[in-house]
């Protein structure tokens, strides 16, 4: 499978950092500026079947562009999308390997694995640039989405942070089923919270719910009243003496330890959970990929 890593620093701007994604891509670079990762994208992603463009903001003081990279499957009703996103960018303290490189990755695996595949509905993957100064990559793309094209946008899944060492299964809690008093996602928003439920189960996995907080990119797709949902293993919290007898690790213990640290390096991975994520990641996509009934109608 695809691992990545992700030498940018977000903020930083240096086009000297290289951060390769996929185990044999060639062909394209792309140079992000504001994450300082020169991305190589090229060929493994592009030739089954999608196309990918980059889409560019400008912001910050001193203004800086950054870039979100969408690439789309070539096949699919495009009135009728399923969305996946993952964050590329990483604060300038540390390389962000599990945030975000872990959702990158997952996201990126499956974005090659169905580019060959004639869907019914159309697939789209977005690495967003600059989450970590705002949701900034995000935010621009569904700001400029038509009416029509927010339409057709029938559910966006969100990964990011999904190998953290010390991890639970977070599933987005698109209904407040738990009842903590979360948000709700828009109308839909449970349905992809069943379907990853069913997942885990299959997978014979423990899962839990986890907040819409808006502290990821799903934040502007709710505000559009599009479905979302998507999978999170935990940042700085501690887990819980109950979570460590569900999911095993740590009790007591951040986790993730190395959140916006330096030490979110390759070393900062739960293999075992990029695994059974990425299963995640791919069911869900293959099962939206060809539902004559989606989320969001
Ligand atoms: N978006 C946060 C970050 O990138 C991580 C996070 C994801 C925190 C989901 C809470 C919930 O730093
Ligand atoms: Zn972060
Ligand atoms: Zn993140
Ligand atoms: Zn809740």
């Amino acid at each position: 499978g695809v691992i990545i890593f992700n030498e940018g620093q977000a903020g930083e701007g240096r086009a000297d950092r290289r951060g390769l994604i996929g185990g044999a891509l060639d062909g394209t670079t792309v140079n992000i500026p504001v994450v300082g990762t020169t991305f190589a994208v090229g060929k493994e992603l592009s030739a089954p079947g999608t196309a990918v463009t980059l889409t560019t903001h400008t912001e910050g003081d001193p203004k800086r562009r950054t870039h979100n990279v969408l690439a789309e499957s070539r096949w699919g009703d495009p009135d009728r999308v399923a969305m996946l996103g993952a964050h590329l960018d990483s604060v300038p303290e540390g390389p962000g390997i599990n945030d975000n490189g872990s959702g990158s990755a997952g996201v990126l695996e499956t974005a090659i694995q169905a580019g060959g595949l004639q869907t019914r509905n159309r697939l789209r993957f977005a690495f967003w640039g600059a989450e970590e100064l705002g949701l900034l990559g995000s935010k621009h793309y569904v700001a400029g989405l038509s009416a029509a094209e927010k339409a057709g946008i029938r559910l966006y899944l969100n990964f990011d942070m999904i190998a953290s060492p010390n991890h639970v299964f977070g599933i987005y809690d698109g209904d407040d089923s738990d009842r903590t008093g979360s948000p709700a996602g828009p109308a839909g928003s449970d349905k992809i919270e069943k379907l990853f439920e069913s997942y885990f189960r299959t997978a014979r996995q423990p899962y839990t719910g986890t907040d819409f907080t808006g502290r990821s990119d799903y934040g502007p797709f709710i505000a559009a009243g599009i479905p979302a949902g998507g999978l999170f293993t935990g940042a700085e919290g501690v887990k819980t003496a109950a979570e460590a007898a569900k999911f095993g690790g740590r009790a007591g213990v951040a986790y993730d330890k190395c959140y916006h640290e330096a030490c979110d390096t390759i070393a900062n991975i739960s293999d075992k959970a990029l695994r059974v994520n990425s299963g995640a990641i791919a069911t869900a996509a293959f099962t939206y990929a060809y539902s004559p009934v989606l989320p969001g109608g």
